[in-house]
Formats: C-alpha cells, structure tokens, sequence
C-alpha cells in the first residue's frame, strides 16, 4: 500500500447547528468520520486526520476505535482553508489521496478509482443538475484548468454543471512544490486546496479528472444531508443482508446498524430497530420490535418487544411489550408484558404475563437467577437478589423476596375477604342519597 490518505476534519460544521462536531454525526451508528477511516484503512496505513474545531474530542474518538491514525492540527487562526489544512502535514508515502471527513458514503472500490495511473493529480468529479455550492470544474476539450469556487464564480462559470467532489489524489512532490504558496486572494480569505489544479496545469502537470458516482461523494453539510445520506446508507447495509439471505418485510421501514450482523436464516418485520453490534442467529423478529447491543440465537421476539444491550436470548419466545436487559435466558417462555433485568433463566422456564424482576432499589442493581422448568405465575414481583431453584411453582400474583428451593410452590397472597350483597347495598344507597 504504497498510499498516503489524508481526511480534513478541521472545519467547524456551522451548518449542522449542533455541539456535536459535525464529523462525529453518526450514520447508522457510526461517526462520518469513522466510515471515512474505515474506507482508507482498505487502501492505506499511513492514514493523517487534520483537525482544529473540537479537536481533543474527535481525536479522543478516534483513539478509542482506532490505532496508529495521525493528527495534525491545522492552524486556522493563519491559514483557514482546505489549503492550510493541508500545511505541515507529514505523509510517508510517494502518493496522496485527500479525503473530506464529511463524505460518509465513499467506498475503497470509489476510492480505487482514484488513486489509479502516473497522472500528478487525478480529481474527483460530479455532473449535477444543480451545482450550487459546489466548486465548479473548468474543462475545456478535455483538460481541465482550474476550480473555481462557488463564492468566486462569475455569472457564466456558475452555469458549469461539472462539479469537484472534493477528492483527489495528488504525487507528494505536487503536493509539497504548491501547498506553500498557495494564496488566500478570494471571497473567503482562505487558503483553498484547490487553487492547485491551476497552479499544477500552468505548469504543464498533469492533471486528470475522474468522474465519479454522486452518490457515494455527497458531502454532509447539514443535518437534512445527514438524513438524505444514512437513507442511502441504511439501504445499502439492507440490501446487503438481503442478499446474504435475511427477509425483511418492508424494508424501508427496518432500520439497522452498522455493527449488527446476522447469521442463519433470519426474518426481520417491519419497523424493527437493530442497534449497536447486535447478533441475530437464525430467528425472527417481529413488527416494531427494538433489539440493542444483544445477540438472540433461534428465538422469536415480539412484536413490540425491547431487547436491551448484554442480553443474551437462545431458543427462546418473546412476546409483545416483553422487556429484556443484560439477562441471559436459555428455552425460555415470557410472552407477554413483562420486564426481565439482569436476570439469568433457564430451560423450560415459563415466565407468566406481567412478571416483573424487581431489580433495583434506587442505589444498587440486583441478579435474579432462576432455574430448569419453573413456572411463575403471572404478575409476579420478583425482589432481588433472589434464586428460584429447578422445578418451582411460583403462584399468580406473588411477591418473592427470598430464594425458593427446587419442588417447592410458592404463594404470597392476602386471604380474600368478601362481604355479601355489597354491591346492591352500595348502589341503592347512593341512589337513594340523590
Ligand atoms: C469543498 C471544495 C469544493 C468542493 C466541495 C466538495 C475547497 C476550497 N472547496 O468545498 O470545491 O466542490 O468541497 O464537497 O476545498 N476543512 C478543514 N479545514 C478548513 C476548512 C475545511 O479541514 O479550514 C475540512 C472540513 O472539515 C471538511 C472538508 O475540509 O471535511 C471540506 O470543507 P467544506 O467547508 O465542507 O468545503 P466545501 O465548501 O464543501
Ligand atoms: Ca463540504
């Protein structure tokens, strides 16, 4: 990988109106900027990251996810601009690819067409009905001259439908000959990389354009892009998992993760949500239903069931408005309205409708553990810590708040008391007072 990859980060975001810097905005639950790292890392290990606004939290981001990036810290203050990002970065080697760290949808197989043949600088560029806001490319008989800037353009230049992507590929000598001198002599009073083109084909260099997909190089300036994009997104990691043999019902409803994966043979129904690094195993999981971070084997879940993240499901039903965190559950039953936190359940296990683990007690969390074959009747509180041993009745309506030994039954209820002809008492009473 004789390829040097530089992603510009440094810019502020205004127009996502957000504190949240604008690289960190997640498209199917990963930051822009990662799914552009992750691009480069297939073509490239001397990958820099240049950065200015929020940089110790974007670079702290990346530390977390990522080894050996590298970091540059632009100087905005003297130099702002896609030019100055690129003053005093250091790269290994003889080729440089510069990516934008808002371009979420580029691809290694997009990239690769770039970084392909001897030309001094291969730029990236889009044919668009509506240019606005782009730089526009001016090409005449094939040979590119220059980029102007939208802020720059004149009247005419701005009709120019051939738009720069914002990629490019430029020989490290190219690189280091015009970085220096570019000048900030334009409407923004910055230092724009791509004063470059011009500078590089007066001087007989060359310079070629790549026409690329303008889907894969949108770049995200907004929050209505950043929509627009995870759509896209969202469609491809669908599409994906369709062809790996996963039926989704409506797909377009379904929503799923970037880090989610599936094995087997699964169906997803409509408007289900499937967050973080989710694992489904040859089960179903039904309408509306949202499973976080939790890997559920041979199972059918929902609709409308909550799986939240550590919780580990196999050979179990779920049913509807059944809530599950961090809890571990083998051939388990719970069909309906329940809420099973930090529990561990074993096989042949039924957990009636309405049961409730009873996990905390406003400082701490507790385990509850329950064994092979037990029944607990519906709406049962369970207070833990507490241990249901193999082969337990736990009648309809109680509350346990000490351990149950295997065999038994257990009962907590108020005797019933009733009180005769009541009712005929109470409501000719009361009708007789008005
Ligand atoms: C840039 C191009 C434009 C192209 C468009 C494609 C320039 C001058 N213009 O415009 O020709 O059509 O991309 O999307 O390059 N950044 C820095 N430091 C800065 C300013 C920006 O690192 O001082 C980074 C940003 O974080 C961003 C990227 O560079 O990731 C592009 O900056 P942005 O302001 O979005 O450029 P555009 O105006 O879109
Ligand atoms: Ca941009």
């Amino acid at each position: 990988m004789s390829l040097s990859v530089v992603i510009l980060a440094a810019g502020q975001g205004t127009r996502m109106k957000s504190a949240t810097p604008k690289v960190l905005h997640e498209i199917s639950g990963k930051p822009m900027l990662f799914h552009a790292i992750d691009a480069a890392q297939q073509i490239s290990d001397d990958i820099t990251v240049v950065l200015y606004h929020e940089a110790v939290r974007i670079q702290k981001a990346i530390d977390t996810n990522y080894n050996n990036i590298k970091f540059h810290t632009q100087d905005v203050a003297q130099f702002p601009g896609t030019g100055g990002a690129l003053k005093g970065v250091h790269t290994t080697h003889d080729k440089v690819l510069i990516l934008n760290g808002d371009m979420p949808l580029v691809t290694m197989e997009a990239l690769s067409l770039l970084i392909q043949g001897d030309a001094d600088i291969n730029m990236s560029v889009i044919t668009l009905e509506n240019p606005s806001g782009y730089g526009r490319v001016a090409i005449t008989n094939g040979n590119v001259l220059e980029i102007i800037e939208e802020k720059d353009c004149t009247e005419s230049q701005k009709k120019i439908e051939t738009v720069n992507a914002g990629v490019y590929c430029v020989k490290k000598e190219v690189l280091e000959r015009y970085i220096p001198t570019i000048k900030n002599d334009n409407a923004q009073k910055e230092y724009y990389l791509t004063d470059i083109i011009k500078m590089a084909v007066d001087e007989g260099k060359i310079v070629h354009s790549v026409m690329v997909n303008e889907e894969e190089f949108k770049g995200v300036n907004s929050k209505l892009d950043l929509a627009h994009a995870e759509e896209i997104h969202q469609r491809r990691i669908k599409a994906a998992w369709m062809k790996a043999g996963v039926s989704m019902r409506l797909s377009e409803t379904i929503y799923i993760d970037t880090h989610a994966t599936f094995e087997g043979e699964c169906i997803v129904e409509n408007g289900v949500t499937i967050l973080g690094a989710s694992h489904i195993v040859s089960s179903h999981i039904k309408a509306q239903s949202v499973i976080e971070d939790a890997t559920i084997e041979n199972s059918d879940v929902g609709p409308m069931a909550r799986i939240r993240p550590a919780s580990i499901l196999s050979d179990s039903h779920i049913g509807n408005f059944v809530e599950v965190k961090k809890s571990t559950l083998k051939g388990v039953k719970a069909g309906h309205l329940s809420y099973l936190g930090d529990a561990t359940i074993e096989a042949g296990t039924n957990i009636g409708a309405g049961v409730i683990t009873c996990n905390y007690d406003g400082k701490k969390k507790y385990q509850t553990i329950i064994g092979k074959n037990v029944f607990v009747g519906s709406d049962t509180q369970l207070i833990a810590p507490v241990v249901i041993e193999d082969d337990v009745m736990i009648a309809a309506g109680s509350t346990i708040n000490k351990n149950i030994a295997k065999g038994e039954l257990a009962i907590s209820r108020t005797p019933i008391k009733t009180v005769k002809n009541f009712f005929y008492k109470f409501f000719t009473e009361s009708h007789n007072a008005n």
